[in-house]
């Protein structure tokens, strides 16, 4: 699993053989510039959902209901789940661990909407976790991450994704639960695995979690390549003639002669 917030991202994740693709909330912070992934609204999240949709033709694609398509309550998710699903051609959605989660999960289930529960560390509540910190380290909250992954899929959903959980942890969820786990800093052990394209790529820099790893680094080559087009316009080196297009030679002709008398 990987993210992708548009249609070009998409179509080339999926001929690369990625299963689902993740329009995640993370749009905010790595797209859109926002600072937090709280500041997301539903109608961007259907934006580029319906792109990524557009691009991925049969590889699942997953709505990330974003905190503000569910903070007025479980009606509200709801309301925002079938968005996704209707409106955006959504496959599926995943709903973080939070206020009201477990009766959203039952909501969205109970109108067939299949769910990826989320928890571990839940980056639209993650103010209330201490920052994007490491969540389960201690028993006690290992304890309260391992409950609330059961929670999930007592509930009915078809995945439950493990968000930076120590290794042992996603471990044991891992060998408990009977639907497939999805990590993403939770270790080895998970039955699959999900990170931001754009942190796998390079393209993303403003904070590399340890969890990353940066497959390629593309930053440098689209400066370097955006560098050479300013200094080839600037220096009439670009465009080239081939570049160019002609006209028939009657037509210039015909066309200057209406010119010249302006
Ligand atoms: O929004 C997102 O991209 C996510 C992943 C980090 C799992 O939720």
């Amino acid at each position: 699993m990987l993210t992708a917030y548009e249609a070009m991202t998409a179509e080339l994740l999926e001929a690369c053989g990625v299963d689902f693709i993740l329009v995640g909330d993370s749009v905010g912070t790595v797209l859109l510039g926002y600072p937090s992934v709280t500041e997301v609204t539903m109608d961007e999240m259907i934006h580029h959902a319906k792109a990524a949709r557009r691009g991925a033709k049969k590889a699942w694609v997953v709505g990330d209901l974003p905190y503000k398509g569910r903070n007025k309550g479980p009606r509200h998710a709801l309301e925002s789940a079938k968005r996704f699903v209707e409106e955006a051609g959504c496959d599926a959605v995943k709903v973080e661990w939070g206020k009201d989660t477990p009766l959203i999960t039952d909501l969205l289930v109970k109108h067939r909407i299949p769910v990826m529960g989320h928890t571990g560390l839940t980056p639209q509540t993650a103010k209330e976790q201490g920052g994007l910190k490491v969540q389960g380290r201690d028993a006690a909250s290992a304890v309260r991450i391992f409950r609330e992954a059961r929670f999930f899929e007592e509930r009915g959903v078809f995945s439950v994704l493990l968000e930076c959980v120590p290794v042992p942890v996603a471990k044991a969820i891992t060998g408990t639960l009977v639907v497939p786990t999805i990590g993403i800093g939770a270790g080895p052990h998970c039955d699959g695995q999900v990170l931001v394209f754009q942190d796998l790529a390079g393209l993303f820099k403003k904070f590399t979690p340890r969890f990353v790893k940066r497959y390629v680094d593309l930053e440098p080559l689209v400066k370097r390549a955006v560098q050479g087009y300013v200094r080839d316009v600037k220096a009439g080196r670009f465009p080239e003639p081939k570049h160019g297009f002609s006209m028939e030679k009657e037509e210039e002709a015909r066309f200057h002669r209406w010119a010249s008398k302006r």
